[in-house]
């Protein structure tokens, strides 16, 4: 079955997505931002469903071990190393494909709703080295007015982040 990706990253004027094993604007929480990425990956588009997060096994790490797995979500960690998904994740997966097949698995074909992939660095490159064309921003269209997207710059302790969301 063909499913639409979604990715979700939150990301420096530099490129940066993380520090230390951490965000970069660590310690500073951003709660609205924390929101942000919480509403847009656990809203499911139809009732009875859930949404399914994929992750690298750093980002699994880097998530503080109260949070994990990411509430109502199927959390599904991507490792070559691990031999078994580390407690609390729903499903390991050994490679991408392998992640997307467990989708169309009984357990799952009818309660897996829409794909998150929520990164490291390593699933945003292999996305768009094998799933999607080169992200070149012209084959993408900023939009505007989106329902439960806070619209201009937001601030939170200090620090300045605006929300995007692009359609192809
Ligand atoms: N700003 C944001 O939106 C955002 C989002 C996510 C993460 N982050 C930050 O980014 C950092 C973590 O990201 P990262 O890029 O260092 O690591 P990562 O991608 O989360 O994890 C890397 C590990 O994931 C496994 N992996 C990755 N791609 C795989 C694939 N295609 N197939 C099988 N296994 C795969 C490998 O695990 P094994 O070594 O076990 O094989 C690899 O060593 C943290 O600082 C985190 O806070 C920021």
């Amino acid at each position: 079955m063909s499913r639409v990706l979604n990715a979700i990253v939150a990301v420096c004027p530099n490129m940066g997505i993380g520090n230390n094993g951490n965000l970069p604007w660590h310690p500073i929480r951003l709660s609205n931002e924390f929101k942000h990425f919480r509403k847009m990956t656990s809203t499911p588009s139809a009732e009875g469903k859930q949404n399914v997060v994929i992750m690298g096994r750093k980002t699994w790490f880097s998530i503080p071990e109260k949070n994990r797995p990411l509430s109502g979500r199927i959390n599904i960690v991507l490792s070559r190393e691990l031999k078994e998904a580390p407690p609390g994740a729903h499903h390991l997966a050994s490679d991408f494909s392998s992640a997307l097949r467990l989708l169309d698995t009984a357990e799952m074909a009818d309660t897996a709703d829409q794909v998150w992939v929520i990164g490291g660095s390593s699933l945003y490159k292999f996305d768009c080295d094998t799933f999607l064309p080169e992200i070149s921003m012209d084959k993408y269209r900023l939009l505007s007015g989106v329902a439960g997207v806070a619209e201009g710059m937001q601030e939170e302790h200090g620090v300045q982040y605006s929300f995007e969301v692009y359609e192809s």
